[in-house]
């Protein structure tokens, strides 16, 4: 089952909101007093796998010869060429202590390559979606909808960069090293819990670049082809696609700086 670009696209949209009512609705009220003393994690799990579920019920209903990659579920077959990747919570950190930036992150990949993507941040009211070639938007809570574009011209001195850290105490510890080397040539440094949304600030132009190590496919699969549809470019290091390595997004102009200042450091060693 093929299907256009534009149903993926409006199939990621109600299912992204479909999961973000359903995640604020049944998020409990105590949840990062209560469960940050006894079990962190468990009922973010809990909460992480309803959300999935909900997102691969709904997709696979009108489309079962689906494919998927899912943070939760893992990698699941299908016929039709179509593969959904799907981070039901990305900053499942904010989403436990009660923060706004945690989003649901839904991409369709075609033939191996992202087409669609929908990055939903239910809390803030905002929605960024992206179709290959066809731009970035944002949609708000009220209906109004914005074009995105990413800061272009962004002298590396001036540049507020968006990045991230693991969860594992080896991997930070170079990544405060590498941040070392980052801090002083920069403006500032923002970190705001999730890879997606800081791919999607990146295509609004509310940072100049975002840089990490270790966000997985299901982090980034929607919000860099949202940061690309808004100008920017998305990669790894020298040439390389984005990956688990290391993914880097800025603008026109500051990708390159931003790059040749990584590199150096080792950014994909732990
Ligand atoms: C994490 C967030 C965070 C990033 C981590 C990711 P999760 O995803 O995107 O911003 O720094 O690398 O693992 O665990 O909240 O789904
Ligand atoms: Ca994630």
């Amino acid at each position: 089952m093929g299907g256009s670009v534009h149903d993926l696209l409006e199939l990621a949209i109600s299912t992204a909101d479909a999961a973000g009512v359903m995640l604020i609705d049944k998020r409990p009220a105590d949840l990062g007093v209560a469960h940050t003393k006894s079990s962190p994690t468990d009922v973010v799990t809990e909460m992480d796998q309803a959300a999935e579920r909900l997102i691969i019920d709904r997709i696979r209903a009108s489309r079962p010869g689906d494919a998927f990659l899912g943070e939760e579920g893992g990698e699941t077959g299908g016929s039709s060429g179509v593969r959904w990747i799907i981070d039901p919570i990305d900053g499942t950190v904010n989403y436990l202590y009660g923060l706004p930036d945690w989003a649901v992150s839904i991409a369709a990949e075609v033939g191996g390559e992202v087409v669609a993507g929908v990055v939903a941040v239910p809390v803030r009211g905002e929605l960024y979606t992206a179709a290959r070639g066809e731009g970035a938007y944002l949609v708000h809570r009220d209906g109004s909808t914005e074009k995105l574009r990413c800061n272009a011209g962004v002298p590396l001195e001036r540049a507020l960069v968006a990045t991230g850290f693991g969860y594992l105490p080896q991997r930070r510890a170079h990544q405060a090293e590498v941040l070392c080397g980052v801090l002083p040539r920069i403006r500032d440094i923002r970190r705001g819990g999730s890879a997606a949304i800081d791919l999607c600030s990146v295509a609004a132009g509310r940072v100049d670049a975002y840089y990490e190590r270790g966000p997985h496919e299901w982090d980034f699969a929607a919000g860099a082809l949202i940061a690309r549809e808004a100008g920017g470019t998305v990669g790894g290091l020298h040439g390389r696609p984005p990956s688990v390595e290391l993914t880097i997004a800025a603008g026109p102009g500051l990708f390159g700086p931003l790059h040749d200042l990584l590199a150096p450091l080792d950014p994909e060693r732990d």
